[in-house]
C-alpha cells in the first residue's frame, strides 16, 4: 500500500522540478500532494528578482489544489534537484498544516512523518475558532 501512494507522488514531484523558474539560487524544489479525493497536485518554485518574494514550491503547489478543488492533504512529497527528499521549510510546514489533518503524512529522509512531528504544537485555525467562540481554557489567558 505505501508504495502504491508514495511512488507517484515521488514521481510527480520529480517531474514537477523542469517547471521550477530557479535563475538566483540555481536550486529546484518540486513538491506533491494527494488530497483525500486521491488527487495529486504539484508545485514548483518560483524565484523573484527580489529575493525575499521567492515562491516556494509547497506555496504553488497549495494554489494548485485550490484551483483543482481543494480539498485536505493526505500525503506529501518533497524533492531537491537531484531527486532526494527535501524536508519543507518552517514557513511551508505552516501553509501544509493549514490543510492536513492528524493522519496527513510527510515523507522525510527518515521515513513517513506526521504533520505534528515535523510541526509540533502548530498553531492554526482551531486557535481562532477557541478564541472567537471565548472557550480558551488556558490558565494563562489574559
Ligand atoms: N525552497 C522551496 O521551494 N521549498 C522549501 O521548502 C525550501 C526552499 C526553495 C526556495 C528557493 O527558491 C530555493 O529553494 C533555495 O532556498
Amino acid at each position: 500500500m505505501s508504495e502504491v501512494v508514495w511512488e507517484p507522488l515521488r514521481e510527480a514531484a520529480t517531474a514537477a522540478l523542469a517547471s521550477a523558474y530557479v535563475p538566483y539560487s540555481k536550486f529546484p524544489v518540486g513538491a506533491a500532494a494527494r488530497l483525500a479525493d486521491g488527487s495529486i497536485v504539484t508545485g514548483c518554485n518560483v524565484e523573484n528578482a527580489s529575493y525575499g518574494l521567492t515562491l516556494c514550491a509547497e506555496c504553488t503547489m497549495i494554489g494548485a489544489a485550490r484551483m483543482n478543488g481543494g480539498g485536505l492533504i493526505t500525503h506529501f512529497y518533497c524533492v531537491d534537484g537531484t531527486g532526494g527528499i527535501l524536508m519543507p521549510c518552517g514557513r511551508c510546514r505552516q501553509i501544509l498544516f493549514e490543510f492536513s489533518t492528524a493522519e496527513t503524512l510527510l515523507m522525510t529522509s527518515s521515513g513517513a512523518k506526521t504533520m505534528d512531528e515535523v510541526l509540533p504544537d502548530a498553531f492554526g485555525p482551531r486557535d481562532l475558532d477557541r478564541i472567537a467562540a471565548g472557550t480558551d481554557d488556558r490558565t494563562d489567558a489574559p
